[in-house]
């Protein structure tokens, strides 16, 4: 959060930060929030339990947290980033990266560069067909908003059964449903209902989803892209945390371009060892149930997609790659089209008011 602070009043980012509490409420297991009460103070961590609204139970508070509009903040360190020079290109997919000497050529949409030093922050790396794709694991997640009391709460809740949320204006955004990719059914109808149970909404403004990837330890892959590379680099794996864990990649990845060591490059690195086979075996066994079940199939590795009618698009289970009604990429790691056959017998009573 510190570092969050001293980056947004340096460059001047107007990005409404604000110092809130995070809350962590549950509605049936208050055993677990005291125990993650002693693991916080063992930590030297601001936690404390105090009453929420939304529960009976106490609810675990660590203060001096922080949040602020993502969007405004990224705007805002772009035009940063292109005042001191920087040169940043958009609507540009990338479609290959390979070698060329001693440098990368990465080819994009609309033309191809050189580059000594790459670094793949596209959510799941582009190009892996093994060492990810085994390690990975994507995870959707369903957001709403909708009208509610201004200012109708202060601070941020994370539900441990129950939906996340926090006030925006006169606005609640309420996030939840976390469903394994492709797995999803009647997801909006679900966190609305347990929304409603809790809070005071008035009507729906808009809906979304999105994924993460998760580590089989849950720590995120920050390092090189393959093990003993120099030059290519990913920060990857952020379990719903990659606001967060964006300022640890923003400290190591510098340091191992640089050829520098970094105190905690060993602790993020993607080739750790530990935890690993386990999930690398689940998500073999997705992908090989997977690639024997019918059609479209997922441009990147050949995975089965299923029809996601929450949302009108067609969702990889394996990766998490992402296609509309016409088989166009919205998500990668795929970046080539999919034959999707006869879309309007799925579509039909599918949700079709938004894209993701
Ligand atoms: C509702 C919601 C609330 C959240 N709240 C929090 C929070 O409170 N705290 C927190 O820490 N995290 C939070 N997160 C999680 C956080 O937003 C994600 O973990 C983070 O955005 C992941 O960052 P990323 O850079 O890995 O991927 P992304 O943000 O998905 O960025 C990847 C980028 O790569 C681009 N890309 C992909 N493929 C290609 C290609 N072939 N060519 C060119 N570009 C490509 C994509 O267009 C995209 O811009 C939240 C997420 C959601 C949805
Ligand atoms: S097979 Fe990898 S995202 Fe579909």
């Amino acid at each position: 959060m510190g570092a969050y602070r001293e980056l947004v009043a340096e460059l001047d980012l107007r990005c409404r930060l604000e110092t809130r509490s995070a809350y962590v409420y549950t509605d049936d297991d208050p055993e677990s929030l005291e125990a993650e009460l002693d693991a916080a103070l063992d930590l030297g961590l601001p936690a404390v339990l105090e009453p929420v609204p939304t529960s009976s139970h106490l609810a675990l508070a660590f203060r001096d947290q922080a949040q602020f509009h993502p969007r405004e903040f990224l705007l805002g360190l772009a035009g940063k980033f292109v005042e001191a020079g920087g040169l940043l290109v958009e609507n540009a997919r990338v479609t290959e990266i390979e070698q060329d000497g001693g440098r990368s050529r990465v080819e994009t949409s609309l033309g191809s560069f050189h580059a000594e030093n790459v670094v793949l922050a596209t959510l799941f790396p582009l190009f892996d067909r093994s060492l990810f794709s085994l390690r990975l694991k994507p995870v959707q997640h369903f957001g709403m908003a909708f009208q509610g009391p201004r200012g109708q709460f202060e601070g941020m809740f994370i539900g441990t059964n129950g939906p996340s949320f926090r006030s925006h204006g006169d606005l609640l955004v309420v996030v939840g449903e976390s469903e394994e990719m492709g797995h999803a059914d009647n997801a909006y109808e679900k966190l609305e209902r347990q929304a409603r149970e809790r809070l005071v909404l008035g009507d729906e403004v808009a809906r979304w989803s999105a994924h993460d990837l998760v580590t089989p330890d849950g720590v995120p892959f920050i390092g090189t892209f393959r093990p003993g590379s120099s030059h290519r680099f990913t920060a990857t794996g952020f379990g719903g945390w990659g606001i967060t864990s964006a300022m640890v990649a923003s400290c190591i990845l510098p340091d191992l371009i640089a050829d520098r060591e970094h105190p905690w490059a060993e602790l993020y690195s993607p080739w750790r060892s530990g935890g690993v086979v386990r999930q690398a075996a689940e998500q073999a066994a997705t992908a090989v149930q997977h690639l024997v079940r019918g059609k479209p199939r997922c441009s990147h590795m050949g995975c089965a997609l299923s029809f996601n009618r929450d949302d009108a698009t067609w969702d990889c289970p394996c990766h998490g790659s992402r296609f509309d009604v016409e088989g166009r990429v919205l998500w990668g790691p795929a970046v080539e089209p999919v034959e999707v056959e006869g879309p309007e017998g799925e579509l039909e009573g599918a949700e079709t008011r938004g894209t993701p």
